[in-house]
């Protein structure tokens, strides 16, 4: 199912908490790959393809408990296979670049840790959906979730369904993100968020200059 890949693949994921600056730090990336590759994408979960933007809606609007934790998960993984196949598995074929603000470590830390259904289930269910495939490099941008939401719930708009969730919830993410990374050092980079704009996209650009011998350099 999955197309032929190169082998050290191009996608990137930056996720965190809420609020924790992920769009903008996604967005600058993108600017700057564009300027060495012709071949760039920037896309994000849940949503990424038009079928799993239309999953988004239902996942992202609301009141928290519309959905239960493994109701969420199966949505959030109906839309990333969606996202896979349509969007990013296509651009990596091609030899393109793929940013994609968060991807499977939100569900691991929100519905896997933070929403108590278990690391086990959510990866039984990721190997099924997914196989094989992971993002080549996964930047954790970390700042405390209470300066977070404040800036998460400062934006305002209707797809506050996980925001409203609470500070305790959003807590044990942050944990939980700080847990996943530990596992493989060499995908997983944590970013200290809580710095200035330019200071944390200088960060970002040195993991990735390090990585794929690669020269951004923040504009
Ligand atoms: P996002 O649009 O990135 O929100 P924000 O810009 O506030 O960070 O994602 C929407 C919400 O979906 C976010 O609160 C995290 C949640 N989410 C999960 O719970 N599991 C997942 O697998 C994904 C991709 C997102």
């Amino acid at each position: 199912m999955i197309p032929t890949l190169p082998k050290n693949n191009q996608m990137i994921v930056i996720d965190g908490v809420d609020g924790s600056g992920k769009g903008v730090q996604s967005k600058l990336l993108y600017e700057a790959l564009s300027v060495i590759s012709s071949q760039v994408l920037l896309t994000r979960e849940p949503g990424g393809s038009p079928a799993a933007e239309d999953i988004r809606k239902l996942l992202v609007e609301g009141e928290p408990d519309k959905w239960d934790s493994l109701t969420e998960l199966l949505l959030m993984y109906a839309s990333r296979r969606s996202h896979l196949v349509d969007t990013i598995w296509p651009m990596l074929a091609k030899g393109g670049w793929v940013i994609s603000d968060r991807y499977a470590d939100s569900s691991r830390a929100f519905q896997g840790i933070a929403g108590s259904l278990g690391l086990d289930l959510v990866e039984k269910i990721h190997y099924e959906v997914v196989g094989s495939f992971e993002p080549e490099l996964v930047l954790i941008l970390d700042i405390p979730e209470s300066i977070a939401l404040k800036r998460a719930f400062g934006r305002g708009g209707k797809e506050d369904r996980f925001e409203k969730k609470g500070n305790e919830y959003h807590a044990k993410v942050r944990q939980a993100f700080l847990q996943i990374a530990t596992g493989n050092p060499n995908r997983y980079h944590v970013i200290d968020a809580n710095q200035s704009i330019p200071v944390v996209t200088q960060e970002i650009f040195t993991v990735l200059n390090h990585h794929f011998n690669i020269n951004l350099k923040v504009q």
